[in-house]
């Protein structure tokens, strides 16, 4: 039929083939090809059935998300342009049978909802997952979905965005049949049975059964806000999805469309999805690294090791094991050894107890971890990953000795926070195997790693610290070795601008209120005392000498530190923590110390609101992000905006700091930084990169594309 569409008979079926690699989105020529060949099995009379099935990998992964921005504008206010595609097929005078393997997503599961039957193999997936695009399902997925599989799992669906698999869609009537063997094969015999029976083709709109009556279902949309209210929080696409769902149970499912088409239409118009879009492309973006290509050499890592089983190494430990790579954790003490695996049983117990995996899963997992307190086996390892104590000496000390015992082609890797990739390369014979792989805390559960390349650092370890990142679950992006690379070095002026606020006349809980509103995680004082009060005072004070006396300084987390407040782990710091698990209570002492220290600093005290608040952390944010990319630290602004989504709780619904800089407006974002600076001083200064696009009134993600990278 087109290139993008193939029709071929089996005797009386025809067999309907989607050939858009990699996925099959339905980008411009795949819905029509498929109308075209739903027109001829019509008009065959000799075809009697048909299968709808996707070459390669996968069935269809949804709509062609890069085809969104088109349809904001106000010319093209439909719902997703596919309405008419499905009911062509629904209203096929044949029966019509989707054959589903790899993913049926978004678009793709509507459009498998619009075939009359649906078969699927065991490993398929099925879901809308449309609201984690900031959207909802825009071709009639919440009409009939509910239709299919009831209200209570159209609900979940729509609104988390989970898929289903298999053998979930086939207990709730999703799909009709699952094979084992070759799908076309089954999918064939599936529809020669239909043509046998004589069966009609059964549209999923007609169905009724399943939409429940009006007050179980009022319960059921009841409990399902306020979930969403909770688990995405500040989100308008999962409460839209869910209205649309119950439109489904409440109007003509002609209406039903109509209203969808309406929400969908609203949450595309929002900053929302646009943002979630970004980070959707963004997490791809990253990948893309000049001088690195598909042709690069990468290292299969086979096994690994890592030194110091503390907070970070048992959870880098955990990260290898949980990918089935053998690893051996060696340690400098027995008893620091069993600290450090005790810490990882426990992990592991937790997440049996929460149903997450089986005893029998976790004990495999533990069992790929060997203790050790010697280097012996390094000689066997293709990466050995640092994670000792902040030090240059001690770093140094177990890279001259990762060096001796590490084979020639293997990686070596520092998790080290602050310290210069290169000073520790530099103890080495080979300054081209070292890297840093800075990993979050918790470093099992955070998604972001830092992979930070030296100077001498090879495209091919660059290339295997990618793909090995791929491999553990994490999302890396590469930065330069700067101190605090990217993530921790614009930490600190969003951390310090929270402090001057608080000495300025904000109260602490009020700082961090504003920002968990404005979606943060959590707020950046309670965030403090989370990580520790005394890891960032002695960064502080080891880097001390680099600072400019006459600049303004956070005194007050430094005094917290003297008076042995470290945060929850003492219990106390910039709040108190009476019980573990339990919040930060405000402390009427931390609050007389500021006041003081005001008074002393003769700091003029003044109510300040949430707007100003957030202005000021979010945009110290944005401005040290400008000076990063301009330094060439970081490749884009994406990937400092897929940084901050995965490794420091930033909304992924405002994009990253970058892409709300951009929907604010980088005039507006740099004018109120020019006041700030009129008000503040030098530390305000704001980055020429940012002058320069506000200036031409330009964006960070037009800077990015001018520079051949990017969404
Ligand atoms: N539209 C456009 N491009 C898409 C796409 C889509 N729906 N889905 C994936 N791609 C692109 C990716 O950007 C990537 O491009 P790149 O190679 O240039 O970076 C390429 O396809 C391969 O994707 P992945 O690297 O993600 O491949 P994986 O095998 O790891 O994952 C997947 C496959 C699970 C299908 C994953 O790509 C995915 O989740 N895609 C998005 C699915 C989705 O959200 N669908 C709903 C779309 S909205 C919709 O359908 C609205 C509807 O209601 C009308
Ligand atoms: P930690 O103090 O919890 O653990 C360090 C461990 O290293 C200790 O158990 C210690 O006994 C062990 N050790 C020291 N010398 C050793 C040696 N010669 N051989 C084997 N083991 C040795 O420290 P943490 O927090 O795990 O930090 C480790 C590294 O990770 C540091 O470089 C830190 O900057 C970095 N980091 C820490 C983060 C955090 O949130 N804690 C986040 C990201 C990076």
């Amino acid at each position: 039929m087109s290139e993008l569409v193939s029709l071929i008979r089996q005797g009386d079926i025809a067999i309907i083939t989607i050939n858009n690699p990699p996925v099959n989105a339905l980008s411009p020529g795949v819905p029509e090809g498929i109308a075209a060949s739903v027109e001829s099995v019509n008009d065959d009379a000799s075809i009697k059935a048909a299968v709808l099935i996707g070459g390669g990998r996968t069935f269809i992964a949804g709509a062609d998300i890069k085809t969104f921005e088109s349809m904001r504008s106000p010319e093209n206010r439909r719902g997703a342009g596919l309405l008419p595609l499905l009911l062509a097929i629904e209203n096929c005078s044949k029966p019509v049978v989707a054959a589903i393997h790899g993913t049926a997503f978004g678009g793709g599961l509507e459009v498998a909802m619009s075939c009359h039957y649906r078969i699927a193999v065991p490993s398929a997936q099925l879901g809308q997952p449309e609201v984690k695009l900031g959207i909802i399902p825009g071709a009639a997925g919440t009409q009939r979905l509910p239709r299919l599989a009831g209200v209570q799992k159209a609900v979940e669906m729509c609104a988390a965005g989970n898929p289903v698999n298999a053998a979930d869609a086939l207990r709730s009537g999703i799909v009709d049949r699952l094979t084992e063997g070759d799908l076309v094969e089954g999918a064939t015999a599936f529809a020669r049975e239909l043509i046998e029976k004589g069966e009609a083709p059964r549209r999923t709109r007609d169905l009724k059964t399943k939409l429940g009556d009006e007050s179980a279902n009022a319960a059921i949309f009841a409990i399902a806000r306020e979930t969403a209210k909770k688990s995405a929080r500040g989100q308008l696409a999962p409460l839209a999805a869910i209205d649309a769902v119950e439109a489904a149970t409440k109007l003509s499912f002609e209406e039903g469309c109509k209203r969808e088409t309406e929400l969908f239409q609203q949450c595309l118009q929002s900053d929302q999805s646009k943002g979630l879009i970004h980070v959707f492309f963004g997490e791809r973006a990253v990948s893309k690294i000049p001088g690195v290509s598909k042709d690069t050499r990468v290292s299969d890592i086979k096994r690994a090791a890592v030194v110091g089983a503390g907070t970070m190494g048992g959870g880098i430990a955990m990260n290898y094991a949980n990918a089935g790579i053998p690893v051996i954790l060696k340690e400098a003490s027995q008893e620091f050894l069993d600290r450090g695996l005790a810490t990882i049983k426990k992990n592991y117990d937790t997440s049996v107890k929460r149903g997450r995996f089986t005893q029998e899963y976790a004990d495999q997992r533990l069992a790929l971890i060997t203790p050790s307190l010697t280097f012996d086996g390094f000689e066997d390892c293709d990466i050995a990953v640092e994670a000792v104590f902040e030090g240059m000496e001690l770093k140094k000390q177990v890279f001259a000795e990762l060096d001796k015992v590490c084979k020639p082609g293997a990686v070596l890797a520092s998790n080290t926070s602050t310290l210069d990739i290169d000073e520790i390369a530099s103890v080495t014979s080979r300054p081209q195997q070292v890297i840093g792989h800075h990993f979050f805390s918790p470093a099992n559960v955070m998604r972001l790693l830092e992979i930070v390349r030296g100077k001498a650092t090879s495209a091919e370890v660059i290339a295997t610290s990618m793909a090995l990142a791929k491999k553990l679950k994490k999302i890396g992006v590469l930065v330069g070795n700067c101190r605090g690379f990217v993530g921790n070095r614009m930490f600190a002026p969003y951390q310090r601008e929270a402090q001057f606020l608080v000495e300025e006349g904000a109260r602490i809980e009020q700082v961090d209120a504003a920002l968990y509103d404005w979606g943060m995680a959590m707020g950046p004082l309670a965030v403090a005392d989370l990580a520790g009060l005394d890891v960032s005072w002695r960064i502080r004070k080891e880097f001390k000498h680099l600072e400019d006396p006459s600049l303004r300084y956070p005194m007050v987390a430094d005094r917290l530190c003297e008076m042995g407040r470290y945060g929850q782990k003492t219990g106390a710091g910039w709040y108190r923590y009476e019980d573990r698990g339990k919040g930060p209570i405000p402390d009427p002492e931390v609050q007389h110390l500021i006041e003081q220290f005001a008074a002393e600093a003769g700091i003029k005290r003044r109510e300040i609101k949430a707007d100003e608040i957030v202005e000021r952390i979010i945009y110290a944010l944005v401005n040290e992000g400008a000076r990063i990319i301009e330094e060439g630290f970081a490749l884009r602004a994406v990937d400092i905006d897929i940084i901050y989504v995965y490794g420091y709780g930033f909304p992924a619904y405002r994009g990253g700091p970058m892409f709300y800089a951009d929907t604010v407006g980088l005039k507006k974002v740099y004018d109120r930084i020019c006041d700030f600076e009129r008000e503040h001083g030098v530390l305000w200064s704001p980055a020429p990169l940012l002058k320069q696009l506000a200036e031409e009134g330009r964006t960070f993600a037009e800077y990015d594309r001018g520079r051949g990278g990017g969404n």
